[in-house]
C-alpha cells in the first residue's frame, strides 16, 4: 500500500502529523528515528516524513537518523527537529535560539513557486515552537519563506525533494497547514487518494477471512466503540465464526446490556453470548471502599468470568481485540517528551496475555477518528459510533464508597437523566464526557414541608482530546438548572445536586 513514513524523533505531535496525512487520504505510519534505511527502502514509502522533537541536534544523546534515508530517493520533508537534522545531515548549521521562539507567528511565501504552497496565499498564519535555529542551509538548499524572526521558515532543494518546514504545519494553530501537508503527498510524494474506510472494509476483510481461516473467532464485546467496530467487521469477514462475549458485571449504565443485545444480536445477527454476572461482581464488591481494591476486583471477576465464558463458547482459535494504532506504536523514549509520560495508567476489562488464543486484531493500524468512520460504514448506529468514553469498572467508580444495589439504582437513574438532557440539548456528542457521580455523603434538605436527608450527586462534563488532559465544560446555566431539578425531582434518595468545576491535572475525569 502506498504510504508515508513518518520518522518519530520524539514530538508530541508526531501522531497529529499521522492523522493529518491520513485525512488527505493517504496512509501513513509511524516509526522510530533510527530504523535503518534498508527497511524503509522494503516498505517503499511514496515519502518520508522526520517529525518534532525535543532535543537539539547538538545534545550527545540527540536522537538521529540513519544516514541512509537521504540516498533513497524519495522527498523528505522535515518538521520543526527535522529541519536540524536535515542541516546536520547535509551541510547546513543551527544554532541554540537566543529565546525560544514559541506561539503564533506569520509565514511570508518568498517563493510561490514552490510545490508546498500551491494554491495558498503568500502570507499565512504559523505555530512556532522551536529553541535552535537554522543559520546556514544546507548545501543545494534556497529558502522559500521567512517569518518575523526567521530567515529560513521554509527551505528547499527542488532537485532531491528535500523539504523543511521550521514550524507545525500539523497543529491547529497552522489553520493551513493540512493544505502545505496535502501539497507534500499529493504534488511532491505524488500519492494518491486510496486510503479510505471504504477501501479499509473490503481490505480488512480479506486479511481477517486470510487469518482466520475456518476458525472459529471470540471477541469480548463491551459495548465501546472499538470492540463494536472490531465486531462488526469481523462478522463481515467470518460471519458466524464468531461469538461475542458480552459480560454483565452489574456496574453498568441503565438499559446499556438490553442495549447491545438490540443491536448486535438482533440487529447485526452476530452470535452473542450473553453472562449476567451481577450477582458474582456485587458479592465480592460488598464492603469494599478503597477504589484501588474495586478496580482490581471488577478486573479479575471479569477475566474469570470472561474465560468460563469462552469455554462455554466452544474451541476458538482466535481472540479478537479492538486495539489501536496509538496502542502499538513503537516510539524511542525521549527525555523531555511530554507524550512519553503520559501513557495510560489503568485499562480495566482487558485480558491477560497468557490466554491461549490468537490475536484478531483488525483495527490494530487504525485512528480513533478512523475507528469511527470504519463503524459508520459498517453500518452501526451513532449512538454507539459516537458515544462516550465509559470505564471498564463501570459505575463502580463513580460511586464513592461502598457499591451497593440501592447506591447503584440511585446513580443510574441520575445518570440517565444527564445523558438524555445532554442529548436533547446538543450537547452530548460535542463533549468528552458527561457523567453522574454519587457521593457517599446525606445532608439535610425540605422538599414539600418534609425535612429530607438524601444523597448527592455531582455532574462531571468534561472537554478532553484524549482524556490525558481535560477542562471542565462552562455549561449553560439553563441547561445546569434542568438538569439539577430533573435529577432532585426524579431521582429518590437525592436532595442535592453540585457542579465538578476541576480539571485534569490535578484532578482526574473519574472519581476514582
Ligand atoms: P481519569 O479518571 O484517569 O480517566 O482521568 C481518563 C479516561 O479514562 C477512562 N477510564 C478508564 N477506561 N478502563 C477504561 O477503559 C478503566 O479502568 C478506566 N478508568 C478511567 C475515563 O472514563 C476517562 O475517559
Amino acid at each position: 500500500m502506498q504510504q508515508i513514513v513518518i520518522l518519530d524523533f520524539g514530538s508530541q505531535y508526531t501522531q497529529v502529523i499521522a492523522r493529518r496525512i491520513r485525512e488527505c487520504h493517504v496512509y501513513s505510519t509511524i516509526l522510530r528515528c533510527d530504523t535503518p534505511a534498508a527497511r524503509l527502502a522494503e516498505l517503499r514509502p511514496g515519502g518520508l516524513i522526520l517529525s518534532g522533537g525535543p532535543s537539539s541536534v547538538y545534545a550527545k544523546d540527540a536522537p538521529l537518523p540513519d544516514a541512509g534515508i537521504f540516498e533513497l530517493g524519495v522527498p523528505i520533508l522535515g518538521i520543526c527537529y527535522g529541519v536540524q537534522i536535515l542541516a546536520q545531515f547535509l551541510g547546513g548549521k543551527v544554532e541554540p535560539g537566543q529565546k525560544r521562539e514559541y506561539g503564533k507567528g506569520t509565514l511570508t511565501v518568498t517563493d510561490a513557486t514552490c510545490a508546498l504552497f500551491r494554491k495558498l496565499p503568500q502570507q499565512l498564519q504559523v505555530w512556532n515552537s522551536h529553541g535552535d535555529r537554522l543559520t546556514t542551509l544546507p548545501r543545494g538548499f534556497m529558502a522559500v519563506a521567512v517569518t518575523e524572526n526567521s530567515a529560513y521558515a521554509a527551505i528547499e532543494d527542488r532537485q532531491r525533494e528535500f523539504y523543511g518546514l521550521q514550524f507545525h504545519p500539523e497543529v491547529v494553530h497552522t489553520p493551513r497547514g493540512k493544505e502545505i501537508l496535502r501539497n507534500f503527498v499529493h504534488q511532491i510524494c505524488g500519492c494518491d487518494r486510496s486510503w479510505t474506510m471504504r477501501n479499509y472494509v473490503e481490505q480488512a476483510v480479506e486479511q481477517i477471512r486470510a487469518q482466520v481461516g475456518p476458525a472459529k473467532v471470540i471477541l469480548g464485546l463491551s459495548g465501546g466503540v472499538d470492540s463494536s467496530v472490531a465486531a462488526a467487521l469481523i462478522r463481515k469477514a467470518v460471519g458466524d465464526q464468531l461469538t461475542c462475549i458480552f459480560v454483565n458485571n452489574g456496574v453498568l449504565r441503565a438499559r446499556e446490556a438490553e442495549m447491545v443485545r438490540e443491536v448486535f444480536g438482533r440487529h447485526f445477527h452476530i452470535k452473542l453470548l450473553y453472562q449476567d454476572a451481577t450477582r458474582l461482581f456485587l458479592k465480592r464488591l460488598k464492603g469494599v471502599t478503597d477504589p484501588e481494591r474495586k478496580r482490581k476486583i471488577i478486573g479479575r471477576t471479569f477475566i474469570q468470568v470472561f474465560q468460563a465464558a469462552a469455554r462455554r463458547a466452544g474451541k476458538a482459535r482466535f481472540l479478537a481485540q479492538g486495539t489501536l494504532y496509538p496502542d502499538v506504536i513503537e516510539s524511542v523514549p525521549i527525555a523531555g517528551n511530554p507524550a512519553a509520560k503520559i501513557k495510560s495508567h489503568h485499562n480495566v476489562g482487558g485480558l491477560p496475555r497468557n490466554m491461549k488464543f490468537k490475536l484478531v486484531e483488525p483495527l490494530r493500524c487504525l485512528f480513533k477518528d478512523e475507528v469511527r468512520q470504519l463503524g459508520l460504514e459498517l453500518g452501526l448506529p451513532k449512538e454507539i459510533v459516537f458515544r462516550q468514553p465509559f470505564p471498564g469498572p463501570g459505575l463502580a467508580v463513580r460511586i464513592l464508597g461502598e457499591v451497593t444495589p440501592a447506591r447503584l439504582e440511585i446513580l443510574r437513574n441520575a445518570d440517565w437523566i444527564v445523558m438524555d438532557e445532554m442529548k436533547a440539548n446538543g450537547w452530548y456528542y460535542r463533549i468528552w464526557q458527561s457523567f453522574a457521580v454519587l457521593l457517599p455523603v446525606r445532608s439535610v434538605g425540605v422538599m414539600g414541608d418534609e425535612r429530607t436527608y438524601d444523597y448527592t450527586i455531582v455532574l462531571r462534563v468534561v472537554e478532553s482530546q484524549d482524556g490525558m488532559t481535560a477542562d471542565w465544560v462552562k455549561l449553560p446555566y439553563d441547561l445546569l438548572e434542568k438538569l439539577s431539578n430533573r435529577i432532585i425531582n426524579e431521582v429518590k434518595g437525592v436532595n442535592r445536586v453540585c457542579l465538578d468545576i476541576s480539571s485534569k491535572p490535578p484532578a482526574t475525569i473519574e472519581w476514582e
